[in-house]
């Protein structure tokens, strides 16, 4: 069982990387594993509408990372988004990445989520409302810790710092190793995720 833990930041091993491997180191001493997939800091296009998505992938992604991402996401059992605050929301390139995850795949039902935000200041719960959108039209359960997911700092010392923020972290990566347990021990016993219903309702307001 696998937590895959985003890191949306185009710094490696800064102030997102360091909450998120807090949330690993907790979720591995519960016996799961993690694996941090870095979407780097090169430059990544938003979706241009083209909805020329194919067997759940993006045309463009596999020159950017955005289907190995889909990839990563599919082989893994709860994932976390974590990003730092850039005005107010999640880091453009994480955002444009996600739009075209999200669009190309629609859903990872049944996969439990849960979004994460580094801040110096402010803007942290807008930033985790943003990328919660995401599981919300998907059908994925939202793993909640004890406290919104941010934490404080302008570097990783300073995050580390951030005892609450660092102990919400930690709590967040026990509460999903504690669900992906519990949705394997509900599928052993024969509880599967509700299927879709057949005909899928798509109206627009217009109508
Ligand atoms: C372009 C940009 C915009 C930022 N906007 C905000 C902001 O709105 N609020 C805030 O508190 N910090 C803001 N910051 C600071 C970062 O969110 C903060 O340093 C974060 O912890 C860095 O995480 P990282 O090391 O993973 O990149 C901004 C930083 C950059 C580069």
């Amino acid at each position: 069982m696998k937590i895959l833990l985003v890191n949306g930041s185009p710094h490696e091993h800064g102030c997102t990387y360091t909450a998120l491997r807090e949330i690993g180191l907790a979720a591995e001493g519960e016996g799961l594993e993690t694996e941090v997939f870095w979407i780097g800091s090169k430059a990544v296009n938003g979706c241009v509408a083209c909805r020329g998505c194919r067997d759940g992938h993006c045309v463009f992604g596999a020159e950017d990372g955005v289907n190995a991402l889909i990839d990563a996401i599919n082989a893994s059992d709860g994932v976390v988004f974590g990003t730092p605050v850039h005005f107010a929301g999640p880091a453009g390139n994480l955002h444009s990445m996600l739009d075209r995850v999200f669009y190309a795949k629609r859903s990872f039902a049944g996969k439990p989520g849960a979004a994460i935000a580094s801040c110096r200041r402010s803007g942290g719960t807008a930033t985790f409302d943003v990328l919660n959108k995401y599981f919300t039209i998907s059908s994925m359960p939202i793993v909640s810790s004890q406290y919104w997911n941010v934490v404080h700092g302008n570097s990783p010392e300073e995050v580390r710092r951030d005892e609450e923020g660092m102990q919400t972290m930690r709590t967040l990566g026990r509460n999903m190793a504690w669900l992906i347990k519990c949705i394997a021990a509900g599928k052993a016993a024969g509880v599967e995720f509700p299927p879709r219903e057949a005909k899928f309702a798509f109206t627009n307001f217009i109508r």
